[in-house]
């Protein structure tokens, strides 16, 4: 049986109105703007409103790839839901976007990979779209990391927004197509605590005491977290371009994790890419967890004009630890 060519055939983005600027944290932590940004890149954050939960954010982005597609919910054949702040522990944050969507009785999961959510439910949809068990695929990244986040913490609440990604993946003849060419992923459960939410699972069940101690909160050993994110991505990256047979000038555009502006950085550099070729929202999103490369890639591709041939180098790294990396060849958009 021969493999079938999966591709993203449509794209879509969502971030909430209201925005959390470094001036409003100045007034929440002992902080400032400038240590803000010097430190991350990052000036402001979405954040969404008391009632906007994480189905409805992906809603929201599910429907604009779906447009951007040409498709309606109709046409999928399965819906992946990529997140690490699910609506409820189940049912699966997937299962409510197929309802919403009326995508009527189609398969649907959630899978849950932290930052590196978005690569890894692409891993999953190209797999299921060449092997031919299914052929258009929903892949949605959203978060509502603002209520894992303690607001007191000033090594964390400047880090996080919320909002969501979405792509349509498909074997079908369409009018927009970037060619899903490799993904490369790792993971190393032996650093798990680096980064954790340590209550509300099964090890530490909610209860008032975990509560009053904050374990409901995101905690994270940022330094420690920073060293493994650029040696990972590094060699994600490198994995995947030789996988392809790129040279590294062949890289067009680099769509990195949105996570730390030093990270990425280096990363370029590694890659001999200028500032110029690396796609960035984390000025004006910070890091969105497992929809910020999603977002990011939505944006490239609306506000600059890539013609046929070009390569972009996708790559994330989050929690888990988990990593990834992918190289996207544009064919028509
Ligand atoms: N404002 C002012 N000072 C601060 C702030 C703040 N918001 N936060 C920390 N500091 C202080 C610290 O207390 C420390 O002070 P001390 O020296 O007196 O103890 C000092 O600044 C330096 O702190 P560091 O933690 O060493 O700062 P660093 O340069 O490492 O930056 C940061 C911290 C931004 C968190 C960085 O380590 C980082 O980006 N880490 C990686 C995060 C990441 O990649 N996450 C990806 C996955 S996310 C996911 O999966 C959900």
């Amino acid at each position: 049986m021969s493999l079938k060519a999966a591709k993203i055939i449509g794209l879509g983005s969502y971030v909430p109105e209201r925005i959390l600027s470094n001036q409003d944290l100045e007034k929440m932590v002992d902080t400032s703007d400038e240590w803000i940004f010097t430190r991350t890149g990052m000036k402001e954050r979405r954040i969404a409103a008391k009632d906007e939960c994480t189905s409805d954010m992906g809603y929201q982005a599910a429907l604009r790839a779906l447009s951007d597609a040409g498709l309606l919910s109709t046409d999928l054949d399965l819906i992946l839901v990529a997140t690490l702040t699910s609506d409820y522990d189940f049912p699966s944050t997937a299962c409510l976007l197929q309802h919403r969507l009326g995508a009527l009785n189609i398969p649907a999961f959630d899978l849950q990979a932290a930052c590196t959510g978005y690569l890894y439910a692409l891993a999953t949809a190209k797999a299921f779209v060449e092997s031919g068990m299914y052929r258009t695929i929903l892949v949605v990244g959203s978060e509502k990391l603002s209520t894992i986040v303690n607001y007191a913490d000033r090594n964390t609440c400047i880090l996080f927004g919320d909002g969501a990604a979405a792509c349509v993946v498909s074997s079908l003849p369409s009018q927009k197509s970037l060619c899903i060419r490799d993904i490369s992923l790792g993971a190393d459960g032996e650093q798990a605590q680096l980064l954790v939410l340590p209550a509300g699972g099964s090890k530490n069940p909610s209860s008032l005491e975990t509560v009053s101690c904050g374990l409901h909160y995101l905690r994270m050993e940022g330094k420690e977290v920073f060293k493994h994110a650029v040696r990972r991505m590094e060699t994600a990256c490198k994995e995947c371009v030789d996988r392809v047979g790129l040279k590294e000038d062949e890289i067009s555009w680099l769509v990195p994790h949105q996570a730390n502006i030093r990270i990425i950085e280096t990363i370029a550099k590694r890659f001999e890419l200028p500032m110029e070729r690396v796609f960035m929202t984390i000025h004006k999103y910070g890091n969105t967890s497992s929809s910020s490369i999603g977002i990011a890639l939505d944006e490239l591709m609306r506000e600059k004009s890539l013609s046929s041939g070009e390569n972009l180098l996708l790559t994330a790294f989050g929690s888990g630890l988990t990593w990834g990396a992918s190289i996207l060849t544009v064919e028509k958009w």
